[in-house]
């Protein structure tokens, strides 16, 4: 079977500038909670895209912590890659694509730290093993072999157990979307595409060819 050959026709529910939210939050929480209830694998599972100063992109992806009014929040390694680049270039773009439902979302905005309260907040709520293996591991910076990333984990849990603390070079991150694009699959690639843009503090709805 050869990839070009791949394809699939798209059943999906229709997407109507009559029907969805004013705003975008409430238009996306309606979406995560129908994905929640299709029971997908990961919902809250989206690509993260970054720059460098110079425009260089690089994607990964990371796990939706949280929403609210103010945007949209993901933990990570502020030394890493990511945040390398967020700290010369605070925008990003988030997507998240739910196949089964045939939808994605683009989400693209400005991004800043979230308070040391809150990602201790939810530092302190990770496992015990998960906590260790954020202090122990220098993501995105070359390690030897397998071998010394294990044993620099079993330091940090010898030597910090239950105490362990999170590391001022962990924590969050929130996007305040400047636009947010709500994508349904459609019959003959005919998908339907709103886009929420925010024009002097209010959201704008458009539509946008597929
Ligand atoms: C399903 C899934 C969820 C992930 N969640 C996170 C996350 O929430 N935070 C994180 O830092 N990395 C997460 N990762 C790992 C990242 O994709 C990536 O490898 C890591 O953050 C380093 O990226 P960077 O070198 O570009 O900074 C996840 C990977 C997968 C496959």
């Amino acid at each position: 079977m050869s990839i070009a050959s791949l394809r699939r026709e798209y059943m999906g529910e229709s997407l109507d500038e009559a029907d969805v939210a004013a705003d975008p939050f409430v238009q996306f929480q309606r979406w995560f909670d129908e994905a929640l209830r299709a029971e997908l694998p990961m919902p809250n599972a989206m690509t993260l895209a970054t720059a460098t100063a110079e425009g260089a992109p690089s994607a990964r992806i990371v796990l939706l912590k949280g929403i609210d009014h103010d945007g949209f929040v993901f933990y990570t390694n502020y030394l890493s890659r990511k945040g390398r680049e967020l700290a010369n270039n605070p925008r990003a773009a988030l997507l998240f694509h739910w196949t089964e439902l045939e939808r994605e979302v683009r989400i693209e905005g400005g991004v800043e730290r979230v308070s040391a309260d809150e990602s201790d907040e939810y530092f302190a709520s990770r496992p015990l093993g998960s906590r260790h293996a954020a202090i122990a591991s220098p993501q995105s910076e070359p390690v030897a072999n397998r071998a010394a990333l294990e044993r620099k984990f079993a330091e940090v849990a010898a030597g910090q157990g239950d105490a362990a603390q999170r590391p001022a070079h962990w924590g969050g991150y929130r996007l305040r979307p400047a636009a947010v694009e709500f994508w349904q699959g459609r019959p003959n690639r005919l998908h339907d595409r709103l886009l929420y843009t925010l024009q002097a503090g209010h959201w704008t709805l458009g539509r946008l060819a597929p």
